[in-house]
């Protein structure tokens, strides 16, 4: 089995003129959980874009698992290889259940868009109950999405994301709007879901970030800067300069 499980080789993304990306080469193993951080408009989401092929590159390749190239897939093709991207605002159905909001992502996931109606098998419930009690919400599973807060929304749709098996899993800044005791939690269910499949982080709270990150990606004006342990980057003189700022080491928003 390949090592590696997304490939960006080479890739440039040109908004009219205006590179997001410029030649960047980056990739992430099967299993690992990686974090992307850089200032604002280094083309963080730019790169999770073109991964899950909302954003088709002006060059360069994309490759998937065993080396298949998929920058010329749509998106629901990407999705049905077994890439999910979680976006940044949460986007759960408040008048659903969120026992149901997750059997909805099930049933697309394999494709089927029937109502909601037609019964679950008990293999199905299994998986759905255990999802909710990966994200420490089983006992609000006949509740309205709509009463949750952000945070539990934030979960439930990482439940969504994960009901469906991916084999990566991309999250732009999960942790924006919560509380530190919800930021924390957030951390540990997403190295809990990186137990099971690689997953890539987008984040700007560099507290979560030393929370959860083991390997680190700067971006900085559309290429990488720097990569390594969150050590190795809080002492890289050009991460700081660039990107941390001249405050205290790692404190400053990116
Ligand atoms: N659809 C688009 N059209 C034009 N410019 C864009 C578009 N999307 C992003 N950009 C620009 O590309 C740069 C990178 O954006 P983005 O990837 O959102 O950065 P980040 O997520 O790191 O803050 C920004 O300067 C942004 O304004
Ligand atoms: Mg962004």
């Amino acid at each position: 089995m390949a090592v590696t499980i997304i490939y960006l080789e080479d890739v440039t993304v040109d908004f009219n003129g205006f590179k997001a990306l410029h030649g960047v080469n980056f990739f992430v193993d099967y299993g690992e959980l990686r974090v992307l951080i850089g200032p604002n408009g280094a083309g963080k989401t730019t790169l999770l874009d073109v991964i899950c092929g909302w954003v088709k590159p002006e060059s360069g390749r994309v490759l998937y698992g065993e080396g298949k190239d998929i920058q010329r897939l749509t998106e629901h093709k990407i999705a049905r290889l077994g890439i999910s991207r979680k976006f940044q605002t949460p986007s759960v159905f408040v008048n659903l259940t969120l026992f149901e909001n997750i059997e909805l992502s099930l049933r697309r996931g394999e494709g089927f868009w029937g109502t909601l109606s037609s019964s679950l098998n008990g293999e199905d419930r299994d998986r759905i109950f255990s999802i909710l009690n990966m994200i420490g919400l089983a006992d609000k599973s006949s509740e309205r999405a709509g009463s949750l807060s952000h945070g539990e929304k934030q979960w439930l749709e990482l439940g969504m994301n994960i009901v469906v098996q991916p084999s990566l899993l991309l999250v732009d800044e999960p942790v924006a709007g919560m509380t530190g005791r919800e930021r924390e939690k957030t951390g540990e269910l997403l190295q809990a879901i990186a137990k099971d499949r690689s997953v890539l982080i987008v984040e700007h709270d560099m507290e979560f970030v030393r929370q959860i990150a083991k390997k680190v990606t700067v971006l900085h004006e559309g290429s990488v800067l720097c990569e390594g342990s969150m050590e190795r980057i809080q002492n890289d003189p050009t991460v700081i300069e660039v990107y941390l700022g001249r405050g205290e080491k790692g404190e400053r928003e990116c």
